[in-house]
């Protein structure tokens, strides 16, 4: 991480809006357990967000504590990071109206994510999906978070949210009152391809299930899902090999890579020249062997949702703590009266 001269503070969040999967696994999760032995972390449950789209009330509960279970399955210990859901710490929809008021339409217009989710018909995407990445500045900057580990897909909304604390910053001539945080990408594990199109992002949304791992897919339909995963009539690439044009060779191969902590390089000389009849089977059980513990962790969580809703009710009051502070310097910023 790069210093700042702010302290150093990781926030992150996943919104609970149908099943995690392997890329949110590699691009996220995997990087929060590692990060909160070092620094403050925060990693929120974005029910929010979620809502952006329509989600049944009882399945957005569930949906809750499953993302609530992953994090606790993938190592992230409560006593060491603070999970909440975002609609319990009120931070978030206040500074998201003032962000409104400090970010410009034309910075909102260039963002792909809206453009991919809206579809064509953009008339009938609701309103909070349109400024869904104006709330994503304020879930950051109410804590003041310095550090965002994110997958690639959240870059571009990561450049708006340090475009807003910039502007905040000299519209009301703070400077360096809000930090410009900074997306952490890094690894092998931060662009997840579907395994049915290696150019096409892995993704909850996608119709074909077997375009994607689920962190609830047991071993059997992990090791079909490999199985069926689209390569071409080549064999395993020799080092140095140019894999532009074989996008699920490539992407197979990062699969294995963040999985087994073996650089790209390695993997590649580990496997040159052989069938995808060998790769295949090696990536299955390696997906099975880190996968199947934190499968089987979440169900044991997810059998106690007293518990985790416990967990979740103290993380919230723990970030409320933490922001409220910070709000009650930005109304004092902005002007209100009584602030
Ligand atoms: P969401 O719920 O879509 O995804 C959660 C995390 O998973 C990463 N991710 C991937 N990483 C690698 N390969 C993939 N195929 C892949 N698909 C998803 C995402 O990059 C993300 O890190 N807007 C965010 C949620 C959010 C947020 C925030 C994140 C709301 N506020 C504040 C950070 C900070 C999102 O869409 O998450």
């Amino acid at each position: 991480m790069s210093k700042t001269s702010h302290t150093p503070r990781v926030f992150s969040g996943v919104q609970p809006s149908g099943a995690m999967h392997l890329g949110n696994y590699l691009g996220a999760l995997k990087k929060f357990a590692i990060l909160q032995h070092e620094h403050e972390c925060l990693y929120c449950i974005v029910d929010l967000h979620a809502i952006t789209v329509w989600q049944d009330p009882t399945v957005l509960k569930q949906q809750t504590r499953e993302i609530a279970a992953a994090y606790l399955a993938s190592g992230v210990d409560p006593k060491k990071a603070i999970i909440y859901p975002q609609s319990n710490v009120r931070a978030h929809t206040e500074l998201a109206w003032y962000f409104n008021c400090v970010a410009r339409t034309g910075w909102v217009n260039r963002m792909t994510q809206f453009k991919d989710k809206a579809g064509k018909n953009t008339e009938r995407a609701s309103v909070g999906l349109y400024t869904y990445p104006v709330l994503q500045a304020a879930d950051i900057l109410a804590f003041k978070a310095t550090h965002v580990p994110v997958g690639e897909d959240q870059k571009q909304h990561l450049e708006l949210s340090r475009d807003i604390a910039q502007k905040f910053n000299n519209d009301f001539n703070v400077p360096d009152f809000f930090p410009l945080p900074e997306a952490l990408t890094q690894g092998p594990g931060a662009r997840v391809m579907s395994l049915r199109d290696g150019t096409a992002k892995m993704s909850k949304s996608d119709p074909s299930d077997n375009s994607r791992i689920n962190l609830t897919d047991n071993a059997d339909i992990i090791v079909k899902k490999f199985k069926k995963a689209k390569t071409d009539m080549g064999v395993m690439p020799a080092p140095g090999e140019d894999l532009s044009e074989r996008p699920e060779v490539d992407n197979l191969i990062s699969i294995y890579s963040a999985l087994s902590e073996m650089n790209r390089k390695q993997v590649v000389a580990q496997f040159e020249g052989q069938g995808f009849g060998v790769f295949k089977p090696a990536l299955a059980d390696l997906a099975v062997e880190k996968l199947a513990p934190i499968t089987l962790l979440m169900s044991r969580y997810l059998s106690d949702p007293d518990e985790i809703d416990r967990i979740l009710l103290a993380g919230a009051e723990k970030a409320a703590e933490i922001s409220e502070p910070i709000m009650r310097d930005v109304r004092k910023i902005i002007g209100f009266l009584g602030a």
